[in-house]
């Protein structure tokens, strides 16, 4: 029998004792174990079947030698890295679904794992149901991967939807999206893009081998979205999404950023609606991969934790192999130098500076104002030509290609 102590009884930690209670069976069978909770650490009152293991004290777990696994739904980083570092320290397998954890310190926690022989396993912090870490990890190891461009964040994902496809403005769509409980506790880490930047760093860690730092990542989020801007971006053949992109370059430096960009209509992820997620990766052998499926929520992301519990179970004394080795300053390049294209909105009165500096480009009016995309270039160098050229802008975004 094995002993799981669970850290955190939310929504996520609540969904993973649902799931281990009611599949049991089946889970012992695929564990070839039976999985047992003995300890729910949370400050609130743990209720229902597992009352009597309700604990406030985190040193009951470390200092039990009989739990061997730690699931981590606390979210944040205090003090769940405390705890989660001293479950390492005290020999105990780790299984967190904490996104923020994994994006600042998982070199860090992945080497104290190897170094005791442990397991320290995240697939739920990035798309909540929907495997991808595995699959990049083990699936498709034998690619290089070159690029990872994905739909990361439900919750924005659900505001966009509802402004592009009802014309909800983005007010409106983010209190309906609260009301439903889709935000997290703060909604800035959803509409700022802080979220999507954690599951990017994530995604890009282990794809290509270093550490990404959130810091490192140049976000936008999706606060000053108009419905305007989704109106012309439409009559141009785009959607808005926000897109978590990682591009492995040729020095093997990485580009890695979140933004609103134009994703053509007849790309799958304009297509992924509502609080739904999709992550596409790009290898050298098996050419594009997409996933795709409930990026949040109770019992989908349970999923992701539970299967991580058992993958530990089977592994008790040969550990998986999971890590990367840390990132430096310049790996990640400056947005500046990324190669983009830019949808720039600006007003009628313009349209002649437009046709002078960008005389190739596709033109949109709604009669008041104008739009166009450019070509591809580096972004600071467009951006630059763009005020060179005298335009002034109501909005930029850059444009998937
Ligand atoms: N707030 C996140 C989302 C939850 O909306 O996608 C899962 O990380």
């Amino acid at each position: 029998m094995v002993k799981v102590a669970i850290m955190g009884h939310g929504v996520v930690g609540s969904g993973v004792t649902e799931v281990l209670i009611h599949n049991h069976d089946s889970i012992a069978e695929k564990a070839a174990d039976s999985i047992e909770i003995k300890y729910v650490l949370d400050l609130r009152p743990v209720e229902g079947p597992l009352a009597d293991r309700w604990i406030t004290d985190f040193a009951t777990i470390e200092n039990d030698d009989e739990v061997s696994i730690v699931v981590e739904t606390m979210g944040g980083l205090k003090p769940a890295y405390d705890f989660v570092k001293r479950c390492l320290s005290a020999g105990k397998s780790v299984v967190t679904s904490n996104k923020e954890l994994v994006a600042a310190k998982g070199v860090e926690l992945l080497n104290i794992a190897r170094e005791r022989n442990l397991n320290f396993m995240f697939e739920a912090s990035v798309g909540g149901g929907i495997p991808i870490i595995r699959p990049i990890q083990q699936c498709l190891a034998g690619n290089h991967i070159l690029e990872i461009r994905g739909i990361l964040n439900g919750t924005t994902n659900y505001i966009l939807t509802s402004m592009v496809k009802n014309g909800v403005p983005f007010d409106d769509a983010l209190a309906k999206a609260q009301q439903l409980g889709y935000a997290e506790r703060d909604p800035s880490a959803d509409i700022d893009g802080l979220d999507a930047c954690r599951k990017i760093c994530i995604l890009a860690s282990l794809a290509y081998g270093r550490h990404v730092y959130p810091e490192q990542v140049y976000t936008e989020g999706i606060r000053n979205i108009t419905l305007d801007d989704v109106k012309m971006a439409e009559k141009l053949g785009y959607v808005i999404k926000l897109i978590g992109r990682s591009v492995k370059l040729t020095d093997n430096s990485i580009t890695a950023t979140v933004y609103p960009a134009l994703v053509p209509q007849s790309d799958l992820l304009s297509n992924v609606d509502d609080v739904f997620n999709a992550i596409m990766v790009r290898g050298d052998a098996i050419g594009d991969a997409v996933f795709y499926g409930r990026g949040a929520g109770k019992l989908p992301t349970a999923s992701a934790v539970v299967a991580d519990v058992i993958d530990c179970v089977k592994h008790v004394t040969a550990r998986k192999y999971m890590s990367w080795e840390d990132g430096f300053d310049g790996y990640v390049v400056d947005h500046n130098c990324d190669c983009t294209r830019l949808f720039v909105v600006t007003d009628t009165q313009f349209a002649d500076k437009v046709s002078e500096s960008f005389s190739d480009c596709e033109t949109v009016t709604d009669g008041e104002r104008l739009a166009f995309i450019t070509d591809i270039g580096k972004f600071g160098a467009l951006t630059e030509k763009i005020k060179q050229s005298g335009i002034e802008t109501k909005a930029v975004y850059n444009v998937l290609y």
